[in-house]
């Protein structure tokens, strides 16, 4: 299926190292997120463990920490580092000149529950 890209933000507008959020109605949070490089990747803002914001979390290399047990989420799977299990649902991105799109079919059918752990 082609992508429906939607713009989002410019890079810019994401903190380096950090993220923002984009609101879904009734839907779980998509995090994006910007690393040092300054590539861009967008997970389910739920950390696979409790459900922890990853948005809030800290960013390094091509990982976050999640800020409630320090989990690590691989940016680019939304995975897990082991010994931990479990994956964060993630989205593709695009990134052209500056500007970050989401894919709006992607953004309408992933991770629509809310899952408390
Ligand atoms: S909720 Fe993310 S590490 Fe526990």
């Amino acid at each position: 299926m082609s992508n429906q890209w939607k713009i989002i933000c410019k890079v810019a507008d994401i903190p380096v190292l950090g993220a923002r959020v984009v609101a879904r109605d009734g839907k779980p949070d998509v995090a994006i997120f910007r690393n040092g490089e300054d590539k861009v990747f967008a997970l389910v803002d739920r950390c696979p463990h409790k459900g922890g914001p990853l948005s809030q979390g800290i960013v390094y290399g091509e990982r976050v920490a999640c800020p409630m047990h320090n989990w690590n989420i691989e940016l680019g799977s939304g995975c897990a580092t082991a010994p931990d299990e479990g994956c964060a649902q993630k989205f593709s991105v695009k990134v052209e000149a500056g500007d970050v799109y989401l894919d709006a079919l992607e953004l309408a059918s992933l991770a629509t529950e809310v899952v408390t752990a």
